[in-house]
């Protein structure tokens, strides 16, 4: 079979994001330009800025991708978008421009669901990873549990019902003075602090404490939950994919769970764990060659659930 590349577009929130990748995981180009420090001067993501600040990218990152590649439009095979879930606006940038390309150069478009590109993106660094599966899904929007049971078939069993995992970092960084977004700095401040701190009297509760109490109240009821679903399922292969397994402590707790259990752990590259284009590409390649087109009435669908 020749080889497969897939042009993808991502813009569902503040990185623009142009990834050229070939069947499905080995990645050729993957610019991602991130709009944090726009954000950081009000606290988190301002949807309509970064709307606009796609706008004024993403044409040049699409340039780029393409140079780094080096390849031109002609050699890719389908163009891949994200059409959600995310930001009505900023997904809207990415979407009018991958129709636009796909009609003026008349290739096929395949829209694609963020979350099913987070779990994609670990097929990206592993290789030899294949379906079936359970992932830990914990980005800044959602917190899930997946059966992933196919490529392109995958139930969610569980999800928080208020506030995602990375949401709840970026809050407590807020809280506690910090920039956003919060997760990388909570983490480095856990480290140094006492994850027992409730039980501290009469001692003042630094900063420090804080992060680590949190980071431990949170670790524990996902791990607890994860170890749950492998043994019900009886699988054990665990994924951990979305900005917020880059972090380093989530991945030595996860890792010694699989170990006492017997289980294989799987992290996508930290630079593929938040949001980046290949792993779009990754999940388009899925669905196109299982057949599935999008045509020009494609629109934005920002409340998209990972089943469709
Ligand atoms: O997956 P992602 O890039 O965006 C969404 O699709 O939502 O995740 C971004 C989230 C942010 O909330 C950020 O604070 C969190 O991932 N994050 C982290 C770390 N790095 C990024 N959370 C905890 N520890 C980290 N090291
Ligand atoms: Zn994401």
């Amino acid at each position: 079979m020749d080889d497969i590349k897939i042009m993808a577009i991502e813009s569902s929130c503040d990185e623009t994001s142009v990834a050229v990748v070939k069947n499905g995981r080995e990645i050729i180009s993957n610019i991602i330009s991130s709009q944090i420090d726009m954000h950081k001067k009000f606290g988190g993501v301002v949807p309509e800025v970064a709307s606009r600040m796609h706008l004024e990218v993403i044409n040049n990152i699409v340039r780029e991708a393409l140079e780094e590649a080096k390849l031109s439009i002609d050699d890719i095979d389908a163009i891949a978008v994200t059409k959600g879930p995310g930001l009505v606006g900023a997904l809207l940038v990415g979407i009018s421009e991958a129709k636009a390309l796909s009609y003026a150069c008349k290739k096929p478009l395949v829209g694609v669901n963020h979350m099913k590109g987070h779990i994609c993106a670990a097929f990206i660094t592993h290789k030899e990873l294949e379906p079936p599966f359970i992932c830990l899904l914990v980005s800044g929007g959602h917190t899930y549990l997946v059966h992933v049971k196919d490529y392109n078939n995958m139930e969610v069993i569980g999800k928080t019902i208020d506030d995602a995992c990375g949401e709840a970092y970026d809050k407590v960084a807020r809280c506690l003075g910090m920039n956003y977004p919060g997760g990388p700095e909570v983490e480095r401040l856990a480290k140094l602090g006492n994850d027992n701190s409730k039980k501290q009297k009469n001692e003042e509760i630094s900063k420090e404490d804080v992060c680590a109490s949190f980071q431990r109240a949170v670790f524990d009821v996902l791990i607890f939950k994860t170890e749950k679903l492998m043994k019900e399922k009886k699988l054990n292969t665990l994924v951990v994919s979305g900005g917020v397994s880059a972090n380093n402590t989530l991945r030595e707790e996860i890792n010694k769970m699989c170990e006492k259990n017997g289980f294989k752990s799987y992290f996508p590259d930290k630079i593929l764990c938040t949001d980046n284009a290949a792993m779009i590409a990754s999940s388009g390649y899925y669905e196109y060659i299982s057949g599935v087109r999008s045509d020009l009435t494609l629109n934005v669908e920002p409340n998209l659930e990972l089943e469709n």
